[in-house]
């Protein structure tokens, strides 16, 4: 294969190196373009535009293929825990008995917060989205670390900002929910894991004790690896472009938080649901909302499909899918949504307007749905994308400020606005 690749610009051939990945992915390395031709490359909403090389998470959208450090998703969600998983994508390889012990019991030990943050919960509006709490939060948790929040810190330093976050992270996500409810906050216990940890903070109550579902807990497992990495996804570019301000690990999170938040992202799931909710208060027919969805007048979009990377199938919602099914049949749920949804899926997908751009159900489609019969309520179903998609995140920050040729991020643009106006002082203005 060629090693360049000849670019004709002004009578001048210019040569641009060729990259290859480890997957046999292409690219075009235009970081000199300008230098040598004095042209950019324009790519609006980065659609070919690889933004960094990365050794953690490749997804092929033609085949429906996604990997965490070349394991791929299926194996992952079938055979280890979230936190195995997040090990797997902050430090590159599965952590043997000894790392694993380290890290969980790392996470454990850093899970309290600084009692005075309470205070920040009980000043929010109790409507408030959990979504705006946490990542308010995930920044205001950096004023009681500032030891941490040097731009250059030491290994150990940097994990343990890495273990206080992945711990603390969910405490801060289940005490959104209570001062949501109006409930008064539940502190982690030693005892419990990651996930079992999370799911009593949520749904303990003073009065009983709480009886934890181990069918809750392993469903809450499968989707925090589900979400745990996307590559450059909107989030993860935030994530890395804050980063490389050398902004610290707290603020280019929180950022990162703000990003997924964004309905045409990780904010699709409540979407998703509320959507069906709206198709089964209408009587359950779904032609109307697709006939909507299709329409190019009505900025109604069938939310949960589509995907900027994956036009054959997204191989997380085939992994959720199934789940769901299970996950309902075991905790006895018979919910109506659950038809609606599979029904809208094959009817939009015998659909041309779908078939025709390549629409599919994505991770978001029926993730809602087992939330849902868990008993976690819709405006926390991205609050929950957010707990899972954090070691990529922190993966992704790590890779990046470790590169020795990390560069701040800062895209070009072509200027359109007008030129040389001439200033008209205030009172010549009409
Ligand atoms: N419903 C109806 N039409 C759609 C949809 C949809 N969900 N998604 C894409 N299209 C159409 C779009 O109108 C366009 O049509 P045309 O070619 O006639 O103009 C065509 O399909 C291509 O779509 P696009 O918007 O150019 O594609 P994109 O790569 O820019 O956007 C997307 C990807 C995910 C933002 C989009 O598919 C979408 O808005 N989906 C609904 C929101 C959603 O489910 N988001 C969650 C994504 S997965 C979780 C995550 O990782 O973020």
């Amino acid at each position: 294969m060629a090693t360049t690749a000849k670019l004709e610009l002004d009578g001048k051939t210019v040569e641009l190196p060729i990259v290859i990945g480890s997957e046999g992915e292409k690219a075009i390395d235009i970081s000199k373009l300008r230098a040598s031709t004095g042209f950019v490359t324009l790519d609006s909403g980065y659609m070919n535009t690889g933004a960094c090389t990365s050794a953690i998470t490749f997804l092929d959208g033609e085949k429906g293929i996604l990997k965490y450090r070349g394991i791929s998703i299926e194996e992952l969600s079938d055979k280890v825990s979230f936190i195995e998983c997040s090990y797997l994508l902050i430090y590159g390889h599965l952590p043997n008995q000894t790392e694993l012990k380290n890290f969980r019991e790392g996470i454990k030990y850093h899970s309290l917060i600084h009692e005075d943050m309470k205070n920040f919960f009980n000043t929010y509006p109790s409507h408030a989205h959990p979504m705006a709490i946490l990542s308010s939060m995930v920044c205001s948790l950096s004023a009681y670390y500032p030891e941490l929040l040097k731009p250059d810190q030491t290994e150990e330093e940097k994990n343990g900002t890495i273990t206080r976050l992945i711990s603390k992270v969910r405490v801060l996500a289940a005490f959104a929910y209570k001062r949501s409810v109006g409930h008064p906050f539940v502190y982690p216990k030693n005892e419990l894991d990651y996930v079992q940890n999370f799911l009593h903070m949520m749904f303990a109550v003073p009065a009983e004790p709480y009886q934890m579902d181990p069918v809750a807990v392993k469903a809450i497992n499968l989707l925090l690896i589900l979400h745990a990495d996307h590559e450059q996804n909107c989030s993860t570019s935030t994530v890395r472009m804050v980063g490389s301000a050398k902004a610290n690990l707290f603020a280019s999170l929180s950022a990162g938080i703000c990003a997924l938040w964004g309905p045409l992202h990780g904010g699709a799931n409540q979407e998703v649901l509320e959507m069906l909710e709206a198709i089964h208060a209408d009587g359950g027919g779904y032609k109307k909302f697709l006939d909507k969805a299709k329409d190019k007048n009505d900025p109604f979009k069938l939310m949960g499909f589509g995907h900027r990377v994956y036009k054959n199938f997204d191989p997380r919602a085939k992994i959720i899918k199934k789940a769901c099914d299970d996950v309902l049949q075991k905790l006895g749920v018979n919910d109506p949504i659950l038809e609606i949804a599979k029904g809208l899926e094959e009817t939009a997908l015998k659909d041309p307007y779908f078939i025709e751009r390549k629409l599919y159900p994505n991770v978001d489609f029926y993730s809602g749905i087992i939330y849902r019969a868990l008993g976690i309520p819709t405006n926390m179903f991205t609050v929950m994308f957010a707990i899972g998609r954090l070691p990529g995140w922190i993966a992704q920050w790590k890779e990046m400020i470790e590169d020795p040729q990390m560069k701040i991020c800062r895209p070009r643009q072509i200027y359109t606005g007008q030129t040389n106006v001439k200033f008209v002082p205030i009172e010549k203005r009409s």
